[in-house]
This record gives structure tokens, C-alpha cells and sequence, in this order.
């Protein structure tokens, strides 16, 4: 039920393109200088490679070799509010948060943002240095790091403990955007937008969001928090929120905090943070002024992905699609390509993020 996301390992070693560069190149010195044959370097990259990978104080590495590069070290000490001035348009800014290996669908996602012009007020939080000194190189400003760095390694496998980290720091990252006087609406980035969502963020609620249920619900739903499910709390996605900087807001940030807190992570229960989500919602409905979002405009991926007929019947009508109910980078990109999704085959030119 959860919307599980990209779950699998990284696909390639953070430090490999960097320091895999060009051991050819090194093949042209001279036999005499032995100590740099090619076989000695690719030895002495491997163990770097490999100590970057093993060694307990991850990051490192990256910050070693950056630093020596001023032009690139500066987006280290790029702060969330310097990033939140360069961005945010209208006092709103539209996040997602992203590790290194989730880079191909933050391209995908962002072109489908390109294409309705809201590229400019896109800040990408990056969970790791090559991601945050990748997207400045390519769109200079649009990422920042927050502190402190996690560790990636781990982060990666949905039910471990490094994923619920790395998913636990959502709200912690928005509360600071809201404390920072912001508007933010936030994306997982296995989604895709078809039409522009700012539209649907009617009236003046402090959080709204989507239902991550199956079940169809009429065109004229309530906007309220839906009931509780199975489980004792509803199943509203924490894919896609947005948020105003009030207090109501800022008071559900910080329940979901205190939930996660309280039900931290378990080998049995492989949780993330949705559940700790919807019970930070549901326990403070009254004090927050909530607003569910269309399910024609913004349905789950168990519904748009699993039901032709209703797809059809609501035919002009979505916003946002969501690759969820499923798991894995190859199986995502697979069904985001089988319906056309996968913008990156043939609008790569479209994104801010070129040739990535
Ligand atoms: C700017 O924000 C105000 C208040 O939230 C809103 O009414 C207006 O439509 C926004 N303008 C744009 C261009 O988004
Ligand atoms: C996750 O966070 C907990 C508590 O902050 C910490 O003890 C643990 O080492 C972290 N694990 C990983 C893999 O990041
Ligand atoms: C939706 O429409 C139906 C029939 O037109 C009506 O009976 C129902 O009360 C409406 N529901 C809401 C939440 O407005
Ligand atoms: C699929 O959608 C149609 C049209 O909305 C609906 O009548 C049907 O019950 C749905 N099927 C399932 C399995 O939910």
C-alpha cells in the first residue's frame, strides 16, 4: 500500500566517473616511469574507489576531491535560504529531494515541469555531494544541501534502515522552507506532470495533498481528510504535498516529527514515512485546515496504471501521474516508456538539465 519508491541499489559507484576518467591517457607515458603504469593506477583507483565506498566516514572523499576545484566547492556552502531567495517565484517554491542514483527521473520529472513552465521555481534538495554539484554544473543554483549529509550508501534499498533515514528527513527539510516564510509544494520525482497542478491548490488551506487509495471515488468528492482505512488512519500519499508557511502547516510538519519519533524504523515493519504522515493528519484535523486534491487530476499509480476504463472516462483530466505500486528503477522506467512517459527518450532538450 505504501508508495514504495525506487528501491533497488545504486546503479553505478558515486566516485567511479570521477576518478575513471582516463586511465588510456596514462598508457602514453613512458615505460620508465613504472610507477604509473597502468596497471599500478587502475590499482590505485580501485583502492580509492573502494575506500571511498567502505570507509566509515562517507562523504569525504567527495569533499577531498571537490574542494580542490573553488568554482564547484562554492555550492557546498550554497545555504537553503540563499537557494530559497534564487528560486522561489511569488514566495513559492516547488521541491523534490534526490539522491544520486534517482538523477534519470529527476530529468524525466523536470522536463514534465519544463513543459508547463514552472521549471524556474524548482529547488532540488540533494541528499548527496555529486548530486548537488551535478545539477549546479548543469543548472547553476538549483540544488542545495542540507545538512547534515547522510549516508548514501544506505539509503537505497527500500525497507532499510538507511531508506527510512533518508525518507525522514522530508518533513524536516519542508518545516525549514515554511520556517523560512516559503510556500512549497513537494514532488517525488517517479511522477510526471501532464498539466500545470498550481491551478487545483484552491482556496487558502494549509496542506494539501492526494489519496494513495485504489478505490474510485465520485467526480465530487469531499476535500476533506478521507476516513481511516484497515490500518486506523487513511492512506494519503506523502508524493505529493503542498504547503503555505502557517501555523497549521508548520503544526502538521512537526506531528509527522513526533510520529516518525515515535514508530521508528523496525526490521519487521520495513516502514517509511507515509504512515507516520497520515497519522500526523489525522490527529491534528482539526487544528489544520487540510484539503484533499482531485482523484481525476492527481490518482495514484494503482489506479491510472491498473484501470484502462477509468483512465478513459476521466480522459483531460489528470495533472500529476505517479509511478508507484510498483518497485524498481527498471520496471518504473519501463511503464513510464510503455505510456510515453519516459520524456527523456525524446524532450531531453527541454530539460534545464540538458545533457544528463
Ligand atoms: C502569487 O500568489 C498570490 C497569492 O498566493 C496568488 O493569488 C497569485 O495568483 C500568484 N501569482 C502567480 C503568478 O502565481
Ligand atoms: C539512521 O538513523 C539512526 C538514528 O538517527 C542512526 O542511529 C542510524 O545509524 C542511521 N542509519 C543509517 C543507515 O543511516
Ligand atoms: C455528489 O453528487 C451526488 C449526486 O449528484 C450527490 O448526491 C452527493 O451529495 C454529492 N457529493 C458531494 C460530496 O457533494
Ligand atoms: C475501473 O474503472 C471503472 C470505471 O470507473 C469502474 O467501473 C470499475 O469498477 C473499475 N475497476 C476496478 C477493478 O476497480
Amino acid at each position: 500500500m505504501s508508495s514504495g519508491f525506487l528501491h533497488q541499489r545504486s546503479l553505478h559507484n558515486p566516485f567511479s566517473t570521477q576518478f575513471y576518467t582516463s586511465p588510456s591517457s596514462s598508457t602514453n607515458s613512458k615505460k620508465s616511469l613504472s610507477i604509473l603504469s597502468p596497471t599500478v593506477l587502475l590499482s590505485l583507483l580501485s583502492l580509492i574507489v573502494v575506500l571511498g565506498v567502505f570507509s566509515p566516514w562517507l562523504g569525504m572523499p567527495q569533499k577531498l576531491f571537490f574542494t580542490s576545484n573553488p568554482a564547484i566547492s562554492k555550492w557546498g556552502h550554497y545555504t537553503l535560504d540563499q537557494a530559497l531567495t534564487f528560486v522561489a517565484k511569488n514566495g513559492t517554491v516547488i521541491v523534490c529531494i534526490v539522491s544520486q542514483p534517482y538523477l534519470p527521473f529527476l530529468n524525466n520529472w523536470l522536463i514534465s515541469v519544463a513543459m508547463q513552465k514552472r521549471q524556474d521555481m524548482v529547488l532540488v534538495i540533494a541528499e548527496d555531494y555529486p548530486s548537488l554539484y551535478k545539477v549546479n554544473e548543469l543548472w547553476p543554483g538549483h540544488a542545495v544541501i542540507i545538512p547534515p549529509v547522510l549516508d548514501v550508501e544506505a539509503s537505497h534499498k527500500f525497507g532499510s534502515m538507511g531508506f527510512f533515514n533518508f525518507t525522514a528527513r522530508r518533513p524536516s527539510h519542508l518545516l525549514k522552507i515554511l520556517e523560512l516564510g516559503y510556500s512549497v509544494m513537494y514532488n517525488d520525482v517517479d511522477m510526471v506532470w501532464l498539466a500545470d497542478p498550481f491551478p487545483y491548490l484552491q482556496g487558502s488551506h494549509d496542506v494539501y495533498f492526494t489519496d494513495d487509495m485504489i478505490a474510485i471515488k465520485p467526480l465530487n468528492h469531499s476535500h476533506d481528510l478521507p476516513p481511516p482505512g484497515k490500518k486506523g488512519r487513511p492512506y494519503i500519499c506523502s508524493c505529493m504535498i503542498f504547503l503555505r508557511p502557517t501555523d497549521g502547516a508548520k503544526l502538521i510538519l512537526k506531528m509527522w516529527l513526533e510520529e516518525l519519533q515515535m514508530e521508528p524504523w523496525s526490521r519487521t515493519k520495513k516502514s517509511n514515512d507515509q504512515p507516520a504522515f497520515n497519522w500526523a493528519l489525522m490527529k491534528n484535523a482539526k487544528e489544520a485546515d487540510l484539503y484533499l486534491l482531485p482523484q481525476e487530476a492527481f490518482p495514484t499509480g494503482g489506479l491510472y496504471f491498473k484501470n484502462k476504463t477509468w483512465v478513459k472516462e476521466t480522459k483531460g483530466k489528470h495533472v500529476i501521474i505517479h509511478n508507484n505500486y510498483i518497485v524498481g528503477f527498471e520496471k518504473k522506467i519501463k511503464r513510464f516508456r510503455d505510456y510515453g512517459f519516459w520524456l527523456v527518450d525524446d524532450h531531453k532538450q527541454e530539460s534545464p538539465l540538458g545533457g544528463l
